[in-house]
């Protein structure tokens, strides 16, 4: 990454054009709580929550931020941080209850008051259908497992798009199927906990593979506005340690090497989606494996998606060796957030310019953050001045990118609130806005009034209304 001094907030504003969308973004299980308001049926995560041991401190969502009832107050949120774009998810356990049949129409009411608003306020709703919570009626049924799946999802996706798809433009299918399949299904970490032989977890693929294709589908024959739509992936890549020629090609070639077998890395995910075919060395490494992808399948996988969202936290740094991409070790307390991810700003950089390289289309960066465990101060302020730092570093590697040609249409900051943390529970505080989870009481912290700063700045740069 050339020089990037961490200069003013002009300089940083100037690397963005015009249109760059500012937003945050966040999901409907991990801030909504009321898990039976309205008719909502059971998700996976419901379930997940009440085994022993599987959330930190024994915590569940079931309150979480109150947003399904207080969702005005993250609106007015979102205007304090005057955010252009709102990346949420919608529950699908509100909209079927069972996972097909029967609408909810109490659960369409809900997200179709928010789009309302959003788009009154001035805020464009980008809407991701598949935020991992499962309905638990079709896991009981096989789950992401089952043949039927993709079809389910379709099903549910054009629900969602009959109803909002005359103010909804922008859609994201699935959230981050290396999680819901790896940790949900393979080391059991996440919902619903279970532990299956690669065999399995590569035939579950395969459905997330055409739920995507699938629901694209959907939303290109249910939306009444002409559908933006893509995935979002967590892009896990590796960064050069130098500028030096040979890192870059090693790491180029790390962040996308199956050779070592791991369902971490993308390819195996997004080659099949964006490219029509499942990558050479995958099939190589995973061999018998791997499920057959019928004539058909390769039809509905030639759906052409619009973006790849990216979500990005941090990467592994690489150097060119004689044995071949060498990750560097990281140096002794060296930065990292509270999940011990190193914070390395130049995954902002390499990330979107890998990711657009290999599969050409718009990388949106639809999550980055930094976690801590921040709390009001005796004056009831909340400093966070790691994640201003993390802040202003990742989006100068990112404007650097964008400023040299890698179409970036916005940048999406995990996450609007403190919430749910999933495993972790409320461990991990990602949010711009702090939230006291026994009150609900919301407050911005001083990131949150550093990146509203930036964003003025970027619109009195491009002389935008402010
Ligand atoms: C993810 C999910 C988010 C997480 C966030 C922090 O990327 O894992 O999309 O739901 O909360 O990334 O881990």
């Amino acid at each position: 990454m050339p020089a990037s001094t961490v200069d003013g907030l002009a300089a940083l504003a100037g690397l963005f054009p015009a249109d760059f969308r500012w937003g945050a973004a966040s999901s409907a299980f991990q801030i909504e709580g009321s898990p039976e308001e309205d008719g909502r049926g059971e998700s996976v995560w419901d379930v997940f929550c009440r085994g022993p041991g599987q959330i930190a401190g024994g915590h569940d969502a079931r309150q979480a931020c109150g947003s399904y009832l207080r969702w005005e107050e993250d609106l007015t949120c979102l205007r304090q941080l005057q955010l252009g774009s709102y990346r949420f998810s919608v529950a699908w356990p509100r909209i079927l209850p069972a996972g097909t049949g029967a609408v909810n129409h109490a659960g369409l009411d809900h997200y179709d008051r928010v789009v309302d608003a959003l788009l009154g306020a001035g805020i464009e709703p980008w809407l991701t259908l598949y935020h991992w919570d499962l309905p638990q009626a079709l896991e009981d049924r096989g789950g992401w497992l089952h043949p039927d799946m993709a079809g389910w999802f379709a099903d549910y996706a054009a629900v969602v798009a009959g109803r909002l798809g005359d103010r909804v433009r922008h859609w994201i299918t699935l959230n981050e199927p290396q999680c819901f399949i790896g940790l949900g299904y393979g080391d059991g970490s996440h919902a619903p906990g279970r532990r299956l032989p690669r065999r399995e977890l590569l035939a579950a693929a395969r459905q997330a593979h055409l739920a995507h294709a699938r629901g694209l589908a959907a939303l290109r024959s249910s939306c009444r506005l002409t559908p933006q739509a893509g995935l979002a992936i967590a892009a896990a890549h590796c960064v050069p340690a130098t500028e030096d020629p040979a890192d870059l090609e090693a790491a180029r070639q790390a962040s996308f090497d199956l050779a070592d077998g791991s369902l971490w890395k993308t390819p195996w995910w997004l080659d099949p989606v964006l490219r029509g075919r499942l990558p050479e060395d995958g099939l190589r490494v995973f061999g018998r494996d791997v499920p057959k992808y019928s004539e058909a399948d390769w039809r509905d996988l030639a759906a052409a998606s619009d973006f790849l969202g990216l979500n990005i936290y941090s990467a592994e740094v690489v150097r060119a060796s004689p044995r071949g991409p060498e990750v560097m070790p990281r140096p002794p307390g060296s930065p990292a957030n509270r999940f011990d991810w190193p914070v390395v700003p130049a995954c902002l950089h390499y990330g979107p310019r890998w990711f657009h390289e290999r599969y050409g289309l718009p990388v949106p960066v639809t999550e980055n953050g930094f976690s801590g465990l921040d709390w009001p101060d005796a004056d009831g302020v909340v400093a966070d001045p790691q994640r201003i730092d993390y802040l202003r570093r990742h989006l100068h590697a990112l404007g650097e990118a964008v400023a040299a040609g890698t179409p970036v249409p916005g940048y999406w900051h995990w996450t609007l609130l403190d919430n749910f943390e999933w495993a972790e529970g409320y461990r991990q505080r990602f949010g711009l806005v702090h939230v006291d989870f026994t009150t609900g009481r919301r407050t911005p912290k001083q990131s949150a009034h550093w990146l509203r700063e930036l964003i003025g700045t970027h619109r009195r740069h491009h002389r935008l209304p402010v």
